[in-house]
């Protein structure tokens, strides 16, 4: 989601909608299961689908029919009128691509994004598929960003903040010479798809807010291979890089347990990491 740092000094609407954390317990964590495999699911599913040739919107249906059959709502459908069961955001495209006639080619790295609804409860997932065989450097990025994810999830426990997050996730990816989109952050969810706290993926250790046990939010960092800096296409949703540096961007929802936490959205087929043939419940 979008980062709205500015407005919670400005929009007082804005400081009550992101001032309080929703704290669930057991009934949220169950229902977050649900959800978050289902989601996870959805993203294995069309591992075999992702090939050159292939369009967006196609992958596109093949999700909105995925989530029918399972009795699941789509959350991006209608979202601030997106109109789409999917992002799928290619190459230097870093979040929020908009299904589309375009195939995908040889060497192109993709995100998809997809939040699938059970019951009320959200779960929000996104990771990288590669079509084909693709560069080293693309390689290297994807390597370094789930790295990212995996640094700032070992990060959520509870005594942690919400900096010691981005501060993990931070110091590792520009350590590898790479760097930390600003613009969009992890937020809450749960019964609301983006909710409290704000989770951003650069930050100091022990700023922030501390973590507590029965917070759910998402990790989702996007890194660059160039600069950090984006910006939205005509369109009000596709986020580049204004370099035209290939990014790339995995997400997770978790949930802040006693002694640490728990991942609703592991690939149920070990498929989270394309640059890994198959590890169980990456
Ligand atoms: N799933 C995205 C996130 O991680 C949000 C997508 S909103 C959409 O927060 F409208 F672009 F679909
Ligand atoms: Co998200
Ligand atoms: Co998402």
């Amino acid at each position: 989601m979008k980062n709205v740092t500015d407005q919670t000094t400005t929009a007082k609407g804005i400081v009550g909608r992101y001032g309080e954390i929703p704290l669930y317990g057991e009934e949220g964590f169950e229902g977050m299961r649900r959800a978050g495999r289902l989601s996870a699911l959805a993203l294995d599913m069309l591992v075999d689908a992702v090939k050159p040739g292939v369009t967006t919107l196609e992958l596109d249906k093949l999700a909105s029919e995925f989530a029918r059959d399972h009795g699941a709502i789509p959350a991006n459908v209608g979202y601030h009128g997106f109109q789409h069961t999917l992002c799928t955001s290619i190459n230097h495209v870093v979040c929020h691509g908009i299904p589309a006639e375009r195939e995908l080619r040889d060497g192109d790295i993709i995100n998809i994004d997809i939040t699938l609804i059970i019951d009320g409860w959200h779960g929000d997932t996104s990771r990288m598929y590669a079509v084909g065989a693709i560069a080293r450097k693309a390689e290297r990025l994807i390597d370094v960003t789930y790295e990212s994810l995996a640094r700032g999830i070992a990060a959520a426990r509870p005594g942690n903040t919400t900096g010691d997050i981005g501060a993990a996730i931070q110091s590792y990816a520009e350590g590898e010479r790479m760097s930390v989109v600003r613009d969009f952050v992890g937020h809450g969810v749960g019964r609301v798809y983006h909710d409290a706290p704000q989770i951003f993926h650069f930050g100091k250790p022990g700023e922030g807010v501390e973590l507590k046990p029965g917070m759910i939010f998402t990790i989702e960092p996007m890194i660059n291979l160039g600069k950090p800096g984006v910006k939205v296409l005509a369109d009000g949703w596709t986020a580049v890089t204004r370099d035209r540096s290939l990014s790339a961007q995995c997400e997770h929802s978790i949930g802040i347990t006693e002694t640490g936490c728990e991942i609703f959205t592991l690939s149920p087929g070990g498929l989270f990491n394309p640059t890994l043939k198959s590890v169980a419940a990456s």
